[in-house]
């Protein structure tokens, strides 16, 4: 895994960024893997000043990692509501090529195999990856399965507790989502990690640690794939013994 250390959460995203930008150059018609949350935002920010620049997404295809079940598209909660307003519909990306899994879907199984069918065949060229605190990659919560497809998940109350900072109240939280499953992560020819904030770096910690890949610390699988670079900030990093 490469480490790439920047300062501060802006510069992670103006480095992403230009990382990005610069894989789309080399392949317009690439396929890109996205997430949502706070720490991807920046990237998103640097990624709409690139496109006022020049740069164009109408030829690439993207998959969001994952969305709640039972929120609409429209629900201001929703991932599909995120993607839209912090980057969509800042760029030029046709929204038929825009895919994230619908959470409001009657059939939620049939839903989880067409996400995966659909990903299958284009091949991720690049995932952007957020950590959780536990470890979790997408929603796939400490003991997923590495082999796991597009699934259901119950979300963990730590995580459902750190997302309420979103909603209203914990009880808007929903309990379940889809996420791609971790074999579906790892199917990625790349991954970037992306990692900010104090709040990760015990989770930094342990991924860098050495720890062989396990269940109990899902990201801990990203060692074993031949692609990854973490792209991590000062806050992240303390506690690593990686200075700056
Ligand atoms: P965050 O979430 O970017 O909102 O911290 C990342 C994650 O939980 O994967």
């Amino acid at each position: 895994m490469n480490i790439i250390k920047v300062q501060d959460y802006d510069e992670m995203g103006s480095v992403t960024a230009d990382y990005v930008s610069e894989k789309i150059q080399d392949n317009p018609e690439m396929t890109l893997g996205l997430a949502t949350g706070s720490t991807p935002k920046s990237t998103y920010k640097h990624l709409i000043e690139a496109h006022q620049k020049g740069t164009s997404f109408k030829h690439i295809t993207t998959f969001n990692l994952d969305e709640y079940v039972g929120l609409k598209p429209n629900d201001p909660n929703s991932y599909h509501y995120y993607m839209n307003k912090f980057f969509f519909q800042h760029i030029d990306i046709p929204s038929e090529k825009a895919h994230l899994p619908n959470g409001h879907s009657r059939n939620i199984s049939q839903e989880c195999e067409e996400y995966e069918k659909k990903i299958k065949s284009h091949m991720i060229d690049l995932q952007i990856l957020g950590i959780g605190a536990n470890g979790h990659i997408g929603f796939n919560e400490p003991g997923t399965s590495f082999e796991s497809n597009t699934h259901v998940v119950e979300l963990a109350d730590s995580t459902r507790r750190a997302n309420a900072r979103f909603f209203s109240s914990l009880e808007e939280v929903p309990t379940h989502a889809i996420t791609m499953g971790i074999a579906s992560i790892m199917s990625s020819k790349e991954i970037v990690l992306l990692v900010s904030g104090e709040a990760k770096s015990e989770a930094l910690e342990r991924l860098l640690s050495g720890e062989e890949p396990n269940e109990s610390f899902p990201a801990s699988i990203l060692r074993s794939h031949p692609h990854v670079t973490i792209i991590a900030d000062k806050e992240a990093l303390m506690g690593t013994g990686i200075k700056l």
